[in-house]
């Protein structure tokens, strides 16, 4: 198991609990840390603390997520080197393929070095635990999903950076100053930001994603880490890659200390925080916000706050629990909290300097204060038991079904490309074999084909 770095403070170790046991200490040992209850063994990466429920588990996903962000910079390289061989390509256009060939070697060596301490882990994912905990990691995140985040936040300067500062800053005036929480925490700026200005005598950036919370760690104790943004619209041939150099302003103050963990199953005990932020984050996790507020309330000291910061951009298939601010003002005051006071500010986002792209938000900065103390909800359950175990009938979902009917149809009309066959003998055969109608046989053999196309097409870099 990799470890390195000292132990962050043993301050942080007081606010910790166990993330499986949910409420049981955590004893600090050589490694790491263990559960006073259950004996589990959590690692550090770096010397943060790695608290997932299922620390083997967790480990191995975010093994694979790196080795498949490393596998895809192999591959745009590969690509941009087989452009190269184009002899008739224009000066210009040779000049910024090499500078983007050698941009994402660079990067492929520097992540590789930064993220070697998760390749060195050991540890096992244990099968009977998994089942019992059911824990499970978004497979739509990646190593590199919020990529662009460690460049405005170390990279770009202060403007954004400050005014998002401010503005949960404002919100917190008042707020007992001892414990700080932010949950989502990203590539953690905000958190550095309110702990150095706030006077926190302890703050603690939670986020499950290592290689946000290895840069931000780095830069937080005064280092520099040297990374190439890849800008979505560059501002010229050469801002197609820009190597940043990251740094904080400054060293963080002693007490911020950075934990991996699943905010839904937040490694704390009960009551530990004064006040805790959540940015850009509850639009994102995949928990009802009323469940979210019964998990964050405990987390609180009494009269504690909590200030929800960011866009209100729920996107759940259900259309119900796609919120406004009016319904997140009354979901959290159900939830223990005083009537939340509601700012709405207008503010740049992801505004590079060296893209054309960037947005405007308009941003909700919400503060409620803890009235009563609610309990936990039960356990976030990250996948139904069929899936889980491996003895349990598995339902005929409609969403399986339609799924079964289509894999039939894409399975017969690949096995009809042959190198030979056209779009319209494909068609006919589909027909004949009683898969479609054919009169609507051609258009969808088409539109199958194109989709395969496109999506071989596609760029797959950062
Ligand atoms: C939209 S980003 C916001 C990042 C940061 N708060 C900011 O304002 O830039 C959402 C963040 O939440 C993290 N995240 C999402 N689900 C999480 C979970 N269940 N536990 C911990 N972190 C999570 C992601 O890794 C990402 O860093």
């Amino acid at each position: 198991m990799a470890r390195a770095g000292s132990r962050d403070s043993d301050a942080l170790q007081r606010l910790l609990a166990c993330p499986r046991c949910v409420k049981a200490r955590l004893d600090a040992v050589k490694d790491g840390y263990r559960c006073r209850r259950c004996e589990t063994e959590f690692p550090e990466l770096e010397g943060i603390p790695w608290l997932f429920a299922n620390p083997g588990v967790a480990w191995g996903e975010w093994r694979q997520r790196l080795d498949f962000a490393q596998k895809t910079l192999a591959a745009d390289t590969a690509r941009v080197a087989a452009s190269l061989e184009d002899g008739s390509l224009r000066d210009s256009t040779r000049a910024r393929l090499e500078h983007l060939r050698d941009a994402y070697t660079a990067q492929a060596e520097a992540l590789g070095a930064l993220m070697a301490p998760l390749e060195l882990g050991t540890l096992e994912a244990h099968y009977a635990t998994y089942l019992a905990l059911r824990t499970r990691l978004p497979s739509d995140h990646g190593l590199h999903t919020y990529y662009p985040n460690l460049h405005r936040d170390w990279g770009w300067g202060e403007g954004e950076n400050r005014r998002s500062a401010d503005l949960v800053a404002e919100a917190l005036a008042g707020a007992a100053r001892d414990t700080l929480l932010v949950l989502g925490s990203g590539a953690s700026r905000l958190a550095y930001d309110l702990h150095q200005e706030g006077a926190w005598g302890q703050s603690v950036a939670l986020d499950f994603n290592p290689l946000l919370l290895l840069v931000a760690k780095t830069v937080c104790a005064g280092a520099t880490l040297d990374l190439f943004e890849f800008p979505i619209a560059p501002r010229s041939a050469s801002e197609v890659a820009v190597r940043q150099t990251l740094r904080a302003p400054a060293p963080a103050r002693p007490g911020l200390d950075f934990v991996l963990g699943d905010a839904l199953r937040a490694p704390f005990a009960a009551a530990s925080f004064d006040a805790i932020v959540t940015p850009w984050f509850v639009d994102v996790v995949p928990e009802e916000l009323s469940s979210l507020c019964a998990r964050v309330n405990p987390l609180l000291r009494s009269g504690g706050s909590w200030v929800v910061f960011g866009s209100l951009a729920f996107s759940n298939r259900d259309a119900a629990h796609n919120y406004g601010p009016e319904e997140v003002v009354e979901i959290v005051a159900d939830g223990g909290f005083d009537i939340p006071e509601l700012r709405e500010e207008t503010i740049p986002y992801m505004d590079s300097p060296h893209s054309r792209h960037g947005r405007r938000e308009q941003v909700v900065v919400l503060r409620a204060r803890k009235r009563d103390d609610r309990k936990s909800p039960p356990r976030h359950v990250a996948l139904p038991d069929y899936l889980v175990k491996s003895d349990e009938p598995v339902p005929l979902l409609e969403a399986f079904h339609l799924q079964a009917t289509t894999t039939r149809i894409h399975a017969a009309l690949m096995s009809l490309v042959d190198g030979k066959r056209s779009i319209d003998q494909m068609a006919t055969m589909l027909a004949e074999n009683g898969f479609m109608r054919r009169d609507e046989a051609e258009t969808s053999v088409r539109n199958f084909l194109i989709k395969m196309y496109d999506e071989a097409h596609r760029p797959t870099g950062l």
